[in-house]
């Protein structure tokens, strides 16, 4: 552990340590807003649904909700539509004999899943996929500053006005879907607001679009470099969740998480004071020595996997399932479409956001046999 003299927040590396803060949500807030009172203050409300944001028992009552309406059974029920969608965006690029694995596959999928989720009629899931580039335009380094700042505001702004009109005819006429579903849920005799509901559908898609991309190119790559591990997942595809899961610890999307520190307290011998940044580490944590045998290994096989790749604690990823699912499907789809498959010398491109961890573009070789 370090205090970074650039930013004053506390690093925390050991897999020890970033769990024990990870797991006492009383001492590590969620609520980083409460750094900045005046200009985030209105965070402090539990019906505008920034899950994310919010401790218990104001998060323990949002996220009881959302886990009513996005249930296991609902990630079953959209097993046929992931593999519809991932068959489609290979028959889109079939007979090349490359492709982008990033941008063909791994990029598209998870937005168009997410959108089918909330119940997002088809002919606008390009729109949702301009809204979730645009809001993540920083990476492209295309634009700076005010007009940055500006560019970002108003994609967001579209995409919640198009969840706000989205969610009035959810209402009007509920389907079976997660925001109709969202907007009739209830804990302890309360209701989301609209707000809530469209603040949780932003969160959705922006919280499981890239995550799962990097995640899925980070295990093709992996996958590709290591002909022993390929072979094996070809053979035995029940072997693919294992991998699938090496795959999250060994690169885990979300570097870090933030935390704030509520009071004094110590981790790991070092003591932080009240109203610290502490940066949990989950890269770090899921490559220590001491939790995991060999953790610069990427190991399909490996036993007792409780990497924190998925986060830890109150906060723990409510997509998991859903995320483990998609990239299961699409590695599947992909050894069955391909008998080949092979790393390209041409160029990689990564997300250059510090908190992500993924492949941008990632050609690939491919050919049917
Ligand atoms: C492999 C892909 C994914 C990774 C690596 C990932 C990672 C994470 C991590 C590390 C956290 C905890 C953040 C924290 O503690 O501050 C988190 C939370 C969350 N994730 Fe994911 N995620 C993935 C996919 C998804 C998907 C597909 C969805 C939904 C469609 C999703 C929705 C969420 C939500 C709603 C939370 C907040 C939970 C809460 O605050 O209680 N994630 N995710």
């Amino acid at each position: 552990m370090h205090q970074d003299p650039a930013t004053g927040a506390w690093m925390v590396y050991r897999y020890a340590d970033v769990v024990a803060a990870s797991s006492d949500h009383g001492t590590y807030s969620s609520e980083l807003w409460r750094a900045y009172p005046g200009e985030w203050g209105k965070g402090d409300t539990w019906g505008e649904g920034r899950l994310t944001e919010m401790d218990p028992p104001r998060h323990r009552l949002l996220r009881a909700l959302i886990s009513k309406a996005f249930t296991n059974r609902t990630v079953s029920g959209l097993v046929p539509e992931i593999e519809a969608t991932v068959e489609r965006l290979l028959d889109a690029v079939d007979g090349r004999p490359e492709i982008d694995l990033a941008r063909d596959l791994a990029d598209p999928l998870p937005v168009m899943v997410i959108a089918e989720l909330i119940g997002l009629p088809f002919e606008d899931r390009e729109l949702l996929r301009g809204w979730a580039d645009r809001l993540l335009s920083f990476e492209a380094g295309e634009l700076a500053g005010e007009e940055l700042v500006t560019a970002i505001d108003q994609a967001g702004a579209e995409l919640m006005a198009y969840l706000r009109e989205h969610l009035r005819l959810r209402r009007a006429d509920p389907k079976d879907d997660l925001f109709s579903r969202l907007a009739t849920a209830e804990v302890e005799g309360e209701r989301l607001t609209d707000e809530a509901v469209v603040n949780l559908g932003k969160l959705l898609l922006i919280g499981g679009h890239v995550t799962t991309a990097c995640s899925l190119g980070s295990l093709a790559f992996e996958l590709l470099g290591d002909p022993d591990a390929l072979r094996a997942v070809r053979q035995d595809a029940d072997l693919i969740p294992a991998a699938v899961e090496e795959s999250v610890r060994y690169r885990p999307a979300v570097v870090n998480s933030l935390r704030l520190t509520t009071r004094d307290t110590e981790l790991g011998g070092v003591p932080i004071p009240a109203g610290q940044f502490v940066s949990l580490s989950a890269i770090s944590a899921n490559h220590d020595e001491r939790q995991f045998e060999a953790p610069e290994r990427f190991d399909i096989h490996r036993r007792h996997n409780q990497h924190v790749g998925f986060g830890q604690g109150v906060h723990y990823c409510l997509g998991a399932p859903l995320a483990r699912t998609e990239i299961r499907i699409a590695l599947a789809a992909l050894l069955r479409r391909y008998p080949v498959l092979e790393r390209t010398d041409g160029p990689l491109q990564y997300y250059r956001n510090p908190s992500i961890a993924g492949l941008r573009s990632f050609p690939v070789a491919v050919s049917r046999g």
